[in-house]
């Protein structure tokens, strides 16, 4: 190999913080966390949760830029293309990370461009309405979506989001139709529910569950088999005439591929710390998230899930037939 080869290969290593000590003075500075939805909603609010917790045990501010666009795949690619030095992060979720690769043609790989840090948390979906639909249990609702054709409205965070996905699976599972409206998150997509711009939506229940104990909106089911400890009376889809109608809208943490082990190590201990911390567990679970076990919060957990969920997705999803309109 000549010198030019091995200069080149030594200044990238260097470059991409390989060298001897790699992690040692690592986090010298702060850290972005690119979050691929609008502020306000369910990513942004996990990631921002996360932020602060990560923040003390890595000594440096764990700072949000919010990308938006393509349901999350814009972001994604971002991330992927930033420098493997661990001053970028990459939340995602079930659709960022697993459902987009089956939707677009997407320029990076979601395996093997992104290395993975941790799981975070989950949560199910909760299908939602404004208060003024006139149904006061699913299978009314389902007969009053198709008593009212062309009339009924889901918000979505674009083609391929979770809210979307878990919108055309209620139109499988309860035969309806009805128009989807996209927008940059759930976040935005709640104000217009709570206005009834929209009737409804399905959506992660860290979202929809302040604005139904603030009756803003109203719940008639969770997408899980048991109900959610912080809002006992809302039915399961089992309970609620949907049976098996389930969704979980799990979360995740990836840096760029080639990031040396010794800081992405450095960012699961920090996710760790951040998860086994009361203070952030209180404002997790209240919005019904799940924080998995200690022994799924690390690289290795997350690689291997993520895998299972793209095998276990794309042929569903592709058999969906999903448009991009
Ligand atoms: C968001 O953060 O807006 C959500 O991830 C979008 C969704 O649940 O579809």
């Amino acid at each position: 190999m000549n010198i030019f080869r091995v200069t080149a290969i030594a200044l990238t290593a260097l470059i991409a913080g390989a060298g001897p000590g790699a992690a040692d003075d690592y986090p010298s500075r702060a850290i972005t966390m690119i979050v691929p939805f609008a502020a306000g909603g369910p990513t942004d609010v996990v990631a921002r949760i996360m932020a602060e917790g990560m923040r003390h045990s890595l000594g440096q501010q764990v700072i949000i830029e919010n990308v938006t666009g393509a349901a999350g795949s814009i972001a994604v690619g971002k991330a992927a293309r930033a420098a493997p030095d661990g001053y970028t992060l990459s939340i995602g979720h079930w659709s960022t990370h697993v459902v987009n690769g089956a939707i677009y043609s997407l320029p990076y790989d979601l395996l093997t461009d992104l290395a993975p840090v941790s799981l975070l948390v989950s949560n199910p979906q909760l299908i939602v309405a404004n208060p003024k639909v006139p149904a006061a249990d699913v299978k009314s609702l389902v007969e009053w979506i198709k008593a009212n054709p062309g009339k009924v409205s889901a918000g979505t965070a674009g083609a391929g989001s979770a809210s979307h996905i878990g919108g055309i699976y209620f139109q499988n599972f309860s035969k309806t139709d009805f128009l989807f409206v996209p927008y940059r998150g759930t976040g935005p997509a709640m104000q217009d529910l709570i206005s009834g711009q929209l009737q409804i939506m399905l959506d992660q229940s860290s979202n929809s569950l302040p604005q139904v104990q603030a009756k803003q909106i109203k719940a008639y089911a969770v997408t899980s088999k048991t109900r959610l400890s912080v809002a006992p009376d809302i039915p399961t889809v089992d309970e609620a005439g949907l049976p098996g109608f389930y969704i979980s809208v799990w979360h995740g943490l990836w840096v760029p591929k080639d990031t040396p082990k010794p800081i992405v190590d450095k960012l699961a201990v920090a996710v760790r710390a951040a998860l086994a911390d009361p203070a952030t567990q209180k404002r997790l679970l209240e919005l019904g998230q799940e924080i998995p076990p200690v022994n799924q919060q690390n690289p290795a957990a997350l690689a291997a899930f993520q895998k299972a969920e793209i095998e276990k997705w794309w042929p569903l999803i592709k058999a969906a037939n999903i448009k991009l309109d």
